[in-house]
């Protein structure tokens, strides 16, 4: 008589609708140390307990992400965010105002948090957010726990707007994709380190700088020797394929053509961000058409111009990550 066959370990996660039952299935995976990718307002998340160790280093070996780059804990509330790290009366006021949403707040550790040390990278600091977006609250809110979660991409790589992207990058090591449709923000959240005297701008992001600054007032910046305070923003980053070559007014035969705005040049094998030249609807679209342009296998990407203000900051340095020279496989 044969016998059955082992079973073999899955390779390719479940990708399921986010209803209810999902999210519920998706919280039983998370506190049991497995990986979810979930919708985030700004992109899929590839979620684990913050908790657990095995849990947190499956993230890093799922994404091949370096140990010494430190992870976002989302987390219901301000008042769970608490538990885990202090909150000067500004870092209150930056949360009060923007969450839920898309700021990440850099704030000291807790000696009583109970995260794994993995999620923090063996920083005295933690970054928090509590996100907006309804899958991901209603999955915080099912699995009870503070969840580790970065972008659901390969390290390096563009982060993923809808679940097919996560599929496409990090099919292996994941249990569950929920999928809630494309990201309405598009782009990461703002991080900054509110222990800062003046808080410090170390992503910009879905918020604009103008709309914190609003409350703390000039938020500084960290030059490009102090990156290790963010030790993810690595110059290469949110890579795609093909090389971009940056504030191309026209494209050259043979570039694929990342367009913004009404007057853009006709051209075969081109995308707009916003035809009306909006910056939200560019942010929104902004990894979606790098990967649709990157797919078609033009060697080199030519984008337009973008405004710098606004939002536009933030998607002005994720095209300059992208187009920065980078080592390793392509
Ligand atoms: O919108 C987002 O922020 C998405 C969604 C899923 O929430 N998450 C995201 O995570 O972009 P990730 O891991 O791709 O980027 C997090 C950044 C990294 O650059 C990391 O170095 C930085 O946050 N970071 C994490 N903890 C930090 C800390 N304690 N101090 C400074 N930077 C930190
Ligand atoms: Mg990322």
């Amino acid at each position: 008589m044969s016998r059955a066959a082992p079973v073999e370990r899955q390779r390719s996660p479940a990708l399921r609708s986010a209803s209810a039952d999902a999210v519920a299935a998706a919280a039983d995976v998370l506190r049991s140390g497995g990986l979810v990718a979930f919708a985030t307002e700004t992109v899929y998340g590839l979620g684990a307990d913050a908790t657990q160790d095995e849990a947190v280093a499956k993230i890093f070996q799922a994404k091949g992400r370096p140990h010494f780059n430190p992870l976002i804990v989302h987390v219901a509330s301000l008042e769970e965010a608490g538990r885990y790290a202090e909150f000067s009366p500004e870092a209150r006021a930056l949360a009060a105002a923007f969450w839920p949403g898309p700021l990440t707040l850099v704030v000291p550790l807790r000696d009583d948090a109970g995260l794994s040390r993995l999620v923090t990278a063996g920083l005295r600091t933690v970054a928090l957010r509590v996100p907006a977006h309804a899958t991901a609250l209603a999955l915080l809110a099912a699995a009870g726990r503070p969840l580790a979660a970065p972008s659901a991409n390969r390290s390096g790589r563009v982060s993923p707007t809808t679940a097919r992207h996560v599929l496409a990058d990090l099919a292996d090591g994941i249990d569950l994709i929920l999928d809630s449709g494309p990201c309405p923000a598009g782009i990461e959240s703002t991080i900054v380190d509110a222990g800062a005297r003046p808080p410090r701008l170390l992503r910009p992001g879905a918020i604009p700088r103008e709309s914190i600054e609003a409350i703390t007032g000039p938020l500084s910046t960290p030059c490009d020797h102090f990156q290790l305070v963010a030790p993810g923003m690595m110059k290469s980053h949110y890579a795609p394929r093909a090389r971009l070559r940056l504030d191309a007014v026209c494209p050259q035969p043979g570039e694929a053509y990342l367009a913004f705005g009404p007057d853009a040049p006709a051209w075969p094998l081109s995308l707009n961000l916003s035809p009306a030249g909006d910056l939200e609807e560019a942010a929104a679209n902004l990894y979606a058409h790098l990967r649709a342009l990157d797919a078609q296998g033009a060697s080199t990407i030519a984008v337009a111009p973008i405004p710098g203000k606004g939002l536009g900051e933030a998607i002005n340095d994720r095209l300059r990550r992208a187009a920065s020279p980078r080592s390793g496989t392509p």
